[in-house]
Order: C-alpha cells, then structure tokens, then sequence
C-alpha cells in the first residue's frame, strides 16, 4: 500500500506545525525503532485545548499523523481529546501501509504525555 492522498497532503502542508513558547504542557517521545522524535505543545484554557503545535523530526507518515492528530484534539475538552488513539488518526488519514503504522503512535503518546505534563505543572 503506497501512501493516500490524505497521507501526501498532511505531510506536505501540515497543520499546527511549530511550537507554543508559553506551552502549558509539552509532551516529546522517540520511537526507538528509527530514532524519530516527535513534540506536541498545548495550550490549555477552560478545560479546552485552545492552541496545539508540534515539532517532528521524523518520517512522512510521523509528520502527516502528528499534523492530523493535531487537528483532531484542537478546541476539545481534555477528557474528550484524550479518547484520541491511534487507529482514529490512521483512519483519518485514511490508512498507512502496514509497515509504518507504529509511527502513529508517536502522535498518540506525545499528545497524551503533553497532557499529563500539563496535570503535573497545574498540580492537585
Ligand atoms: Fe520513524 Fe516513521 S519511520 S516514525
């Protein structure tokens, strides 16, 4: 299986690419296979994740996953954005060839660590 259309158009022109300086929680994984690194920053306000960025240097389907995962938890609660997973955003992309489908999990697990740093700088 080649790359989909969606796969091209998120690498190519991806959404929320960049970093947040006054980030509220920011969330960076490896995936130790390849050595690509992916960071998530967010915003958080009202419960809601108001802005999202990431940073990743990494391959065509780690770039297109962070771009649209970005878009799926953007202006969403936490509670709803953490139901984020990374079947939902291969499916959006609609599909990754099966060998790259552990670089969709960068996407999930950075933004779930940006999250709990998020609840650890807030504290109890
Ligand atoms: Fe490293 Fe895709 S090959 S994340």
């Amino acid at each position: 299986m080649a790359y989909t259309r969606e796969v091209m158009d998120h690498f190519l022109n991806p959404r929320n690419s960049g970093e947040i300086e006054d980030a509220d929680g920011i969330g960076e994984v490896g995936n130790p296979r390849c050595g690509d690194v992916m960071k998530i920053y967010i915003k958080v306000e009202s419960g809601r994740i108001s802005d999202i960025k990431f940073k990743t240097f990494g391959c065509a389907a780690a770039i297109a996953t962070s771009s649209v995962a970005t878009e799926m938890v953007k202006g969403k609660s936490l509670e709803e954005a953490l139901k984020l997973n990374n079947r939902d955003v291969v499916s959006a992309l609609g599909g990754l060839p099966d060998i790259k489908l552990h670089c969709s999990l960068l996407a999930e697990q950075a933004f779930k660590s940006a999250v709990f740093d998020y609840y650890k700088r807030r504290g109890p």
